[in-house]
């Protein structure tokens, strides 16, 4: 049972003065893509205003049923129309005489080594790859699992995947062997496509290492496809491993593609929950490309001559919408870029921006509060005058980081979209609409139209826009309404599916988000973090039980608790309280170190504990639970809330003398 009232607390000045309104230039509404008028024909007949929305898309067999929502919470969206995902997001824009715009002006991590890719040869590398994989055995249906760094061939490979019903898991190529392992297993992957090596801050490390471990024992994958990055060297399996220059390089560049059901499984996304099992997140093809598109279109105000720049990476959700499907099923020109924004240098993302005139910039909360702490000398030595819009995604971004991106990177000027949304909902549901909403710094403000959400209290009541500003009082975020873009399972676990995001309102019938959330006076939305035992790092998702899990691994360990703690650049960091086995005598010396090692090697580096304290004991209820409330007051530094239910207080003196 969750609490009535539940604590959250925001980085910083949130509550501490009166939002200011942010409203659109004149300039910038007169032709802004969306304008208010959208929210009413939505809110008139929201599925004939979805029913418009897909005719953005073509169709090979046009659909006649919007939604079907009759085995709910299963939902189907344009289920009897058919349409080819990967034509729409390239073909249609060859067709349309546009094959010689570039789709992508890729820029790699070593400085010139940059590539531009017209749709028309996009168009062709697609093709070629649809060929080779087909060639390789793949039909419609299978699991494909994408393992690389920000290369043109893992876009390439995901549409090709997409072109042929097949589905697609890209894993995102921070994470170790094992974690891809999991994923490779639980999909039951025939095929994993990765690079030889990526560059990590100028140096080159080894990628195909980690697959080769990763599928030593997964009878599943016929053949690893591997694109040559850095010439760093492989181990090879003769039979198994193909160079992807030698078979998707010499394969032809015609392809025919065929119409799938708009409910083709379109690809899998592994994200944490509060278990210790990442769940597979299953979207479809027809609703999620026409909401990827719309949100695209109208939230970042695209133009044919604008270039968009999302600085996400493929292997997370909003690379998978704002990189792929969204902006190439619009037709933009985009920036793609390889490595990390300081490498060489902490000008790099600025160069970028001058050097290809970037209009649209979309990043996270966490590099803006890196690029605060850097100094505004940085993005003042650049001409960023081309920069007109700016998104902001996978956390709450807090206000003095909102102006300052305003003012520093958007020259006072440009409107910024805080756009809410997750994994699990496929494409952005709450933001401002550019050229209409004033926005609040740190409110994400309101359901885009089409889109209905609702802070809720214990009983599924709605609270009342204002009413718990002063108190702070904090309900469940709820999307009350199915939307096209939602994910339609988790792999294989119908029941985890259910039980996730259906059971806490399930009289109701609504989906509960996993966030808190508060309305203010005017009824934005104000988004405060995950209510469950989900972390978020930067923006990455990771589950407090994954980290446990990774630690108590270790021989050493009797039982590990872990907690997310506010941190002032990450959003939160990871803090965790191990308590060691007797055996292990108090430990080794570096025993700290070996704990981070071990996470890094379970999971991935981002998910390396900032602190780890080894602790005599862990607070406790009398039924055993940890409770973990009280451990973050610790990590925060905080005095310690109500411990009448700990079976034993003293344990924080113990706690605290080990911190
Ligand atoms: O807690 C919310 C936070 O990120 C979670 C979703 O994480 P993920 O599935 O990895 O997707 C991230 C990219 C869409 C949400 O439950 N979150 C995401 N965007 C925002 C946010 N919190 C506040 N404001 C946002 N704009």
């Amino acid at each position: 049972m969750q609490p009535s009232v539940i604590k959250l607390t925001r980085m910083t000045e949130a509550h501490t003065e009166a939002p200011t309104h942010y409203p659109p230039s004149a300039a910038f509404a007169a032709t802004a893509n969306a304008t208010a008028e959208i929210y009413d024909r939505a809110e008139a007949d929201r599925l004939g205003f979805w029913a418009e929305q897909a005719k953005r898309l073509s169709w090979a067999t046009p659909f006649t049923e919007v939604l079907d929502w009759s085995e709910a919470p299963f939902a189907k969206w344009f289920a009897d129309g058919t349409l080819n995902v990967a034509y729409n997001c390239v073909d249609r824009h060859v067709e349309a005489g546009n094959g010689d715009r570039v789709a992508i002006h890729w820029e790699g991590e070593p400085v010139g080594d940059a590539r531009d890719i017209t749709y028309a040869q996009l168009k062709d590398d697609v093709s070629r790859a649809a060929n080779a994989l087909t060639a390789l055995g793949l039909s419609a249906g299978d699991r494909v699992a994408i393992y690389m760094p920000m290369v043109p061939e893992a876009i390439v490979a995901m549409l090709a995947c997409a072109r042929l019903g097949v589905m697609h898991s890209v894993v995102f190529a921070g994470f170790s062997a094992t974690a891809l392992g999991a994923r490779v297993e639980d999909a039951a992957a025939k095929l994993v496509i990765t690079t030889d090596g990526q560059y990590r801050r100028g140096q080159a490390a080894s990628l195909k290492t980690a697959v080769d471990e990763a599928v030593a024992n997964q009878p599943s994958v016929e053949h690893v496809l591997v694109v040559k990055r850095t010439g760093i060297d492989v181990d090879w399996t003769p039979g198994r491993d193909l160079w992807w220059h030698e078979t998707v390089e010499q394969a032809s560049p015609e392809h025919t593609p065929e119409a799938f059901d708009a409910e083709q499984p379109l690809f899998l996304l592994y994200t944490s929950g509060t278990t210790g099992k990442p769940k597979g997140i299953v979207h479809t093809s027809g609703g999620f490309l026409t909401q990827a598109s719309y949100s695209h279109h109208n939230v970042f105000d695209i133009k044919a001559d604008d270039v968009y720049w999302c600085t996400a990476d493929i292997g997370w959700v909003t690379g998978h919408t704002y990189i792929v499907y969204g902006p190439l099923s619009n037709g933009v020109t985009q920036v793609v870029y390889e490595g990390t924004p300081t490498s060489p240098n902490e000008h790099r993302h600025f160069d970028i921006i001058e050097k290809y005139g970037v209009t649209i910039y979309y990043t996270a909360p966490t590099l803006i509060r890196t690029f605060m702490k850097l100094g505004r000398q940085i993005p003042e030595a650049h001409d960023l005058s081309s920069l007109r819009l700016l998104g902001s995604v996978g956390e709450p971004i807090n206000p003095e980081a909102w102006r300052w991106y305003r003012d520093h990177i958007g020259a006072g000027t440009a409107p910024i979209v805080d756009t809410w949304w997750q994994t699990e909902t496929g494409a952005i549901m709450i933001s401002p609409l550019p050229g209409v909403t004033a926005a609040k710094p740190g409110s994400a403000m309101t359901p885009l139209p089409g889109i209905s959400a609702k802070i809720v209290d214990d009983n599924g009541v709605e609270l009342v826009p204002g009413a718990d500003e002063a108190e702070h009082v904090t309900g469940y975020l709820v999307l009350d309404k199915p939307w096209p873009s939602m994910l339609r399972g988790i792999w294989g676990d119908d029941e985890r599916f259910k039980d996730t995001y259906w059971s806490r309102f399930a009289e109701q019938g609504w989906y509960f988000a996993g966030d808190g959330a508060r309305y203010d006076a005017d009824g934005n939305i104000w988004v405060l973090g995950r209510i469950d035992d989900v972390m978020n790092i930067s923006g990455h998702r990771i589950s407090t039980a994954e980290v446990e899990s990774a630690l108590v691994g270790h021989s050493g360990v009797a039982e590990a608790a872990v907690v997310g703690a506010t941190d002032a650049t990450t959003g939160q960091a990871i803090c965790a309280f191990v308590i060691l086995k007797e055996s292990a005598h108090g430990g080794s010396d570096n025993i700290v170190d070996e704990l981070r090692a071990q996470v890094s090697t379970e999971i991935s580096p981002i998910a390396k504990p900032r602190e780890i304290h080894i602790v005599p004991e862990l607070p406790k209820t009398r039924s055993g639970k940890i409770m973990r409330r009280l451990l973050r007051d610790v990590a925060e530094g905080r005095d310690l809330g109500d411990t009448s239910t700990l079976v034993d207080p003293s344990v924080f003196e113990a706690i605290r003398a080990s911190k």
